[in-house]
């Protein structure tokens, strides 16, 4: 089974994406979390990767910051609310807000000019703040215009080959390059909010569909990949190893550490002492200004096995590793020429059905509500919405119906009834034939759609003086 990131969405088997993928169930991370969303506590959001990272700074609050993407290919519908209503969540709980406008993306993939991929992100836009995304901490930009991310793409595309590119995304010959670059400059987007103009390396999340789990994955792989020191349990008794990346020969060193080796390249001396002295000379450096003075380990206490670039902090614990990998981040990027970047944590939503069953499809008007849409027009299609109800009255009331069947029911999940005592009871109800299809739907789903989107068409013409301040033109 492949992901396939730009196919239309296939029906998934989000138990088996789980397991296949190795993508790890949110109940116990989510559990921490103060008065998680709907969407959270209903496992819409159903997976992760690396989120205790975040929960962890969260928990003792120090600096995070959520970001992601929106692709401008159509409309914005209720399908493409759901990212929105967790980044307003992680906002409200402090997180700064990076949204990118994947406008290269959409030109390289989806044939659009980066011009109407900008005027329909600014839909977009006017729609997260008419949502009540805060304008405070927030900054949209266009991958076209940052050059930071583009940059980023490049260098890091120095890490990946063309058999990784063609395993994961299934390209090939007939593959445009642009196309082929677009990963990257996911890639790029997702770790420039760890530069240091950007607030340097701290936790991020990345919520997104399921259907971004390639990119993620890459992502998370090209940080782990450049970063030149790694923390881990010690495997030969207690506490934590650190050990400086491509310590095996002076070449893989040399490629580590080009700037902090650069600094000073011992004259005259053979790869094996040169290599010596460098090992020498970090592990040195990494023990005097992070694990004693920024992290407060005894110095006596720590082992240093500088032959090999290891360094083991028998005094550890396992629940430090986290602390200890971000204080070494930070000093990669600050000291020794290195990105330091941590490896982001992902979140996966399941998708939304289509009103008519089957997928919900921004190129099928029927199959979805734009948040554009004209309440009446929302109305409408929502009370058309397959159901999982019965062929007659008489039937419903003797058999009862299926709510899991229920294009309305999804929406009452996903979107209009937060109150889940409220949404057990209409389960219930519904499964005992105790209510019929017309006032269930009228009640938990025509009338609050249809109210949604009129407040949404007063909110975007109260936000859109807002966007020049949020959006970001660097
Ligand atoms: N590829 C994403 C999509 O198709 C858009 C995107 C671009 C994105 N850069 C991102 C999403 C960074 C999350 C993070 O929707
Ligand atoms: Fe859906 Fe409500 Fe009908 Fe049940 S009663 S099938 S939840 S519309």
């Amino acid at each position: 089974m492949r992901i396939d990131p730009w196919s239309s969405t296939p029906s998934l088997d989000y138990a088996r994406l789980r397991d296949e993928f190795g993508i790890e169930p949110t109940d116990k991370v989510f559990r921490g979390l103060p008065e998680p969303p709907p969407l959270f506590r209903r496992g819409v959001v159903f997976g992760h990767r690396g989120f205790d990272r975040v929960a962890r700074a969260i928990q003792v609050g120090e600096p995070w910051a959520v970001l992601t993407g929106l692709m401008p290919s159509g409309p914005m519908h209720f399908g493409h609310k759901m990212v929105l209503d967790q980044v307003r969540y992680y906002q409200s709980l402090g997180a700064d807000v990076v949204i990118v406008v994947a406008d290269i993306e959409a030109y390289a993939t989806r044939g659009l000019t980066l011009e109407r991929a900008r005027e329909i992100a600014e839909g977009y836009i006017e729609n997260y703040l008419a949502l009540g995304l805060s304008a405070d901490r927030l900054q949209v930009y266009y991958q076209s215009e940052r050059q930071v991310v583009k940059d980023l793409a490049w260098r890091l595309g120095k890490h990946v080959n063309w058999s990784t590119m063609q395993a994961i995304y299934g390209f090939g010959g007939a593959t445009n390059l642009a196309h082929v670059m677009a990963p990257l400059v996911q890639v790029g987007d997702i770790l420039h909010v760890q530069t240091a103009k950007m607030g340097g390396p701290r936790p991020v999340v990345v919520p997104v569909g399921v259907d971004q789990d390639p990119h993620l994955r890459l992502t998370r792989d090209l940080a782990d990949a450049t970063r030149q020191f790694k923390v881990a349990p010690n495997p030969n008794g207690p506490g934590l190893t650190v050990s400086v990346s491509g310590a095996g020969s002076w070449d893989t060193l040399q490629a580590v550490f080009p700037k902090a080796l650069a600094e000073r390249p011992p004259k005259g001396a053979e790869d094996d002492s040169r290599r010596a002295s460098a090992l020498k000379d970090l592990t040195g450096r990494v023990v005097a200004d992070v694990i004693v003075k920024e992290l407060g380990f005894d110095k006596p206490g720590v082992q240093v096995n500088a032959p090999h670039g290891v360094v083991t902090l028998p005094a550890a614990t396992a629940s430090s590793l986290a602390a200890v990998d971000e204080a070494l981040a930070r000093y990669e990027q600050r000291a020794l020429g290195g990105f330091g970047f941590l490896a982001p944590a992902a979140t996966y939503h399941r998708f939304m059905s289509g009103l008519t069953g089957g997928k919900m499809s921004s190129s099928r008007p029927e199959s979805h509500i734009s948040l554009n849409e004209a309440p009446e027009s929302g109305r409408k299609k929502m009370a058309a919405a397959v159901t999982g109800g019965r062929v007659t009255a008489e039937e419903q009331r003797r058999l009862g119906a299926d709510p899991d069947a229920c294009m309305a029911y999804e929406m009452y999940v996903y979107h209009t009834v937060p109150d889940d005592t409220r949404l057990l009871k209409v389960r219930e109800d519904c499964k005992g034939g105790v209510i019929l299809c017309g006032g269930c739907k009228k009640e938990n789903a025509v009338e609050p759609v249809g109210d949604l989107l009129a407040s949404l068409a007063k909110g975007r013409d109260a936000s859109r003086p807002l966007l020049p301040k949020v959006v970001r033109r660097d």
